[in-house]
């Protein structure tokens, strides 16, 4: 009730030129809403700049003292102008925190229509699962229509942000938080991490993939026949699978390069220097202990941020598996 107040309020007030048909409603659009809000402060800033600082610079040469003992004139005061200088700027600023709150609100308020999914942030990295529960890495398939994004971490605060949708939002740990956009065309938009995370926080790049209804649904049901084929594999396609899946590759490469942690590629059979000047060569015991407990023997040269995995033992076998295969 009170919305639809403020929102016919806002209509009637200065706004109404791009909102007047959404008076009582949600604005049609949020990308569109938060661009017009963008251009109203715009607008709003450049006109009061310069009103205030072209006279101040006209009156600076024209009031200028052009002799030794010229005085200026001694003027009282104006009760007429005081009054003016005193409501304008008041109604402006009541009109745009009306309209800024309209805006926060639509950007708040998920539409009843919704789906909804699941995005986790981790050093570095994003796990999106859609509502079938099928987890994808660094890309968010979803289908036309209006996404309801629930958003959590699993370390350090993150920042969920979709430049194309005008929207962002913290992934904070032990915290729920969520988001919406409403993705109507199909095609592929960016996603980053925009709160500084750590040394991998410019790797943490994703994407939205806006599907066809009925592409989407295809995707689902081919996803779903592979999960349920998962089980007769060999334990190093399931130990790549894992990998992929659970994320690792956010810090490990597969190709020779060093991120936040060593590359998986030719890991077993290397030999490192722990921190406490022990020497190991690493094998399959080495790295299924370190998965399920990364702070463990820590080797030196790396922050011993990675998470701790509690997974079934064939599991851990297989990814032991997997990289016995990758050299
Ligand atoms: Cu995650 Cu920056």
């Amino acid at each position: 009730m009170l919305k639809q107040v403020v929102r016919l309020l806002m209509a009637a007030l200065f706004v109404s030129i791009p909102y007047a048909a959404a008076a009582a409603e949600r604005l049609p659009d949020p990308v569109k809403a938060w661009n017009n809000h963008f251009k109203t402060w715009a607008v709003v800033s450049i006109v009061v700049y310069l009103v205030v600082t072209v006279p101040l610079i006209y009156f600076v040469f024209k009031y200028k003292r052009r002799k030794k003992d010229e005085n200026g004139a001694y003027i009282e005061g104006n009760t007429a102008l005081e009054i003016l200088w005193t409501i304008v700027p008041m109604i402006i600023i009541i009109m745009l925190g009306v309209q800024s709150w309209a805006v926060f609100n639509d950007l708040r308020d998920v539409p009843k229509d919704h789906i909804e999914v699941k995005a986790v942030g981790f050093m570095y990295g994003f796990e999106m699962y859609s509502p079938e529960g099928i987890m994808t890495l660094n890309e968010l398939r979803v289908p036309v229509g209006n996404i309801k994004v629930n958003l959590s971490s699993k370390d350090v605060i993150h920042d969920f942000a979709l430049p194309a949708f005008r929207t962002r939002e913290d992934m904070v740990p032990g915290e729920n938080t969520y988001l919406w956009f409403s993705a109507k065309e199909p095609g592929e938009y960016p996603v980053y991490c925009a709160e500084f995370c750590g040394s991998g926080h410019s790797s943490m790049l994703a994407k939205v993939i806006v599907m066809k209804k009925e592409d989407y649904e295809a995707w689902v049901k081919s996803k779903q026949a592979a999960s349920s084929t998962t089980a007769a594999l060999t334990p190093d396609v399931k130990g790549k699978e894992l990998v992929e899946k659970l994320g690792c590759l956010g810090c490990h490469g597969i190709a020779g390069e060093t991120k936040a942690g060593p590359a998986l590629n030719g890991l077993i059979g290397k030999s490192e220097e722990l921190e406490d000047g022990k020497k190991v060569v690493i094998d399959e015991a080495f790295v299924m202990e370190k998965i399920a407990d990364p702070k463990a023997k820590p080797v030196k040269g790396f922050s011993h941020i990675m998470p701790p995995n509690a997974l079934a033992k064939e599991d851990y076998e297989a990814i032991a598996a997997y990289l016995k295969t990758i050299k």
